[in-house]
């Protein structure tokens, strides 16, 4: 079985060499070379995320994995290869497709993400969970990210592939990302054993922010101490560098990154009319709920505060109804 770890790893790393090759140096790769292009990959950024291109065939992989005589159940086992039912030939799994490679802690490839070029379905595919490949336990990008994550004791964490890859090029190269999937315990521990503090830049659409409130309370179980990144409009991180540039997004994005609070009081003023009585109020219970949910009291009295000071209420009111939530929550 360490065997077959060990293999399943060279076939990973054989492919991805393969795959690399075929996006930077073949007419084949032209078409996702000049996509990547577009998107604003450059060569360095290429080569340094080892971004490779499957052709759109059922056998290169598997014709170049038999002539290297690596066992092709195995790689089939490792989510490379599928196998066909009615006569039991192999085929490649990946085909037309961007390839990412998602690498271990050490550098190791460990599965893909292949990203379709036009509109399609599904937009990623990506490895299943293999012998290698355990996705709760993984974070994209952790072996190039680590040691910058290290010096700045801060790790950013993103939704994607393109997320972590874009940011690098602005100069954030302490991201990495989920990959899609929700963060883990495990996920948050490994942060936890890296860095200080933890800024969570999902994508701003509806799906994100809910992706936000999630991983904030399970870094917030792992006693880390979590900041929230926000843009406008339901961009992500690379939308947004594309549209206003490595500097801004440095500054406005991460540099202003907001308390998980903060970013909650925000979310609950969103499309609220606070003149209206009725919404003040109902927006007014939201945040004191928020707030009995704190477990330090002096951030508790913090906000509160904050609360009773901007709608000119008393301090006591507002106490008095933090006990009743308090209560209906027992
Ligand atoms: P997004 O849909 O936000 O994609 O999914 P993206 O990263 O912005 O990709 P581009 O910019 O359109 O190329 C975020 C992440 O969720 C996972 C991928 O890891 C993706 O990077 N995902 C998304 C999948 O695994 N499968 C999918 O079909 C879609
Ligand atoms: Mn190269
Ligand atoms: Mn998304
Ligand atoms: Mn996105
Ligand atoms: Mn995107």
């Amino acid at each position: 079985k360490a065997d077959d770890k060990v293999a399943m790893m060279e076939a990973h790393e054989l492919l991805a060499k393969l795959y690399h090759h075929c996006l930077v140096n073949t007419a084949q790769g032209a078409k996702a070379l000049q996509y990547l292009k577009n998107r604003g990959f450059d060569e360095e950024t290429i080569a340094r995320f080892q971004i490779g291109y499957a052709p759109n065939s059922w056998d290169t992989a598997t014709s170049f994995l038999m002539r290297r005589n690596v066992p092709l159940e195995l790689c089939m086992q490792a989510g490379l290869l599928g196998k066909r039912e009615f006569d039991g030939k192999y085929f490649d799994r990946f085909r037309d497709r961007i390839m990412f490679p998602i690498w271990d802690r050490n550098g190791k490839t460990i599965g893909f993400g292949g990203r379709i070029l036009d509109e399609g379905e599904p937009k990623y595919l990506n490895s299943p969970e293999t012998l290698i490949f355990n996705k709760g336990s993984n974070l994209y990008g952790m072996h190039l990210a680590r040691p910058n994550m290290r010096k700045k004791q801060q790790a950013v964490l993103f939704e994607g592939y393109v997320d972590t890859i874009a940011a690098w090029r602005a100069g954030v190269t302490n991201g990495v990302a989920t990959l899609g999937t929700s963060l883990t315990d495990d996920q948050a521990k490994l942060l936890k054993r890296n860095v200080a503090s933890i800024v969570i830049c999902y994508d701003s659409d509806q799906a994100g922010i809910e992706a936000t409130f999630r991983a904030s309370s399970i870094l917030a179980k792992a006693e880390c101490n979590v900041k929230i990144a926000q843009m406008p409009d339901g961009l992500d991180p690379d939308d947004y560098i594309q549209k206003f540039g490595a500097e801004k997004f440095n500054r406005d994005v991460i540099g202003a990154s907001l308390t998980v609070m903060a970013f909650k009081i925000q979310y609950f003023r969103r499309g609220k009319n606070l003149n209206d009585e009725g919404e003040r109020m109902l927006y007014i219970e939201e945040v004191v709920k928020e707030i009995s949910l704190l477990k330090n009291a002096v951030e508790k009295d913090h906000y509160l505060r904050q609360l009773a000071d901007e709608f000119n209420l008393s301090l006591e009111a507002l106490k008095q109804q933090q006990f009743q939530i308090n209560k209906q929550q027992k």
